[in-house]
């Protein structure tokens, strides 16, 4: 029998991400290795001081901002993720953008297309911009669906830039022009 997915849709928020909100968990997803296994944190070990010095230093730049990602459960909020825009390029109104969706609990039900969704409204709105892009390499499939549910396209592949399980991999480039 087919297995039927479940395609619930949990509401989510976006709120930008302060040391003294963010939850324990987040710690701990940053350094489980299966979450972080197709992106560049898998390098590094992250105590939380190290996670609290990023999140300070972001919140005092002029170009990145991220934000935590949110659903409503039991009445509360909990924090799930995270999603990131920048650096911003002001002078071409450009970002990159990256995500995070914490725990295997939480995938597949649609939070980080909807978040995705809810940063490009950002882009738009608050920074003006024209153009957003994301990296990613090639077998991670899930967040390369999460783009192209956005109406990202593949504008760039970097051929063999990904080393990964002692196989060379491309990297992808998507864009969406705003
Ligand atoms: C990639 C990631 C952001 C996806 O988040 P998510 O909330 O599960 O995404 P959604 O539920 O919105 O959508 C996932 C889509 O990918 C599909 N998918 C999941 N795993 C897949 C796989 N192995 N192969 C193909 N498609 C896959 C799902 O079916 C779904 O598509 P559908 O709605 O058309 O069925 C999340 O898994 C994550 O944070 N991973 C770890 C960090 C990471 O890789 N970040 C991105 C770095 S570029």
């Amino acid at each position: 029998m087919q297995k039927i997915k479940n395609r619930a849709k949990k509401k989510i928020k976006l709120k930008k991400l302060k040391v003294s909100d963010f939850s324990n968990e987040y710690i701990m997803w940053l350094n489980n290795p299966e979450t972080v296994k197709y992106t560049e944190q898998r390098y590094k070990k992250n105590s939380r001081k190290d996670i609290e010095k990023f999140v300070n230093n972001i919140n005092k730049s002029k170009d990145s901002f991220l934000y935590g990602i949110y659903i409503e459960k039991n009445n509360k909020e909990e924090h799930v993720g995270n999603i990131k825009i920048g650096p911003i390029n002001f002078n071409h109104k450009s970002s990159y953008i990256s995500y995070l969706i914490g725990s295997k609990q939480f995938t597949n039900q649609g939070i980080a297309t909807q978040a995705i969704y809810l940063i490009i409204d950002i882009a738009k709105k608050k920074f003006k911009l024209k153009k957003l892009f994301a990296g990613v390499y090639s077998m991670n499939k899930a967040s390369r669906r999460v783009l192209i549910k956005n109406k990202f396209k593949c504008e760039g592949i970097l051929k063999s830039s990904i080393l990964f399980k002692n196989r060379r991999y491309d990297s992808m480039i998507y864009g969406k022009i705003l």
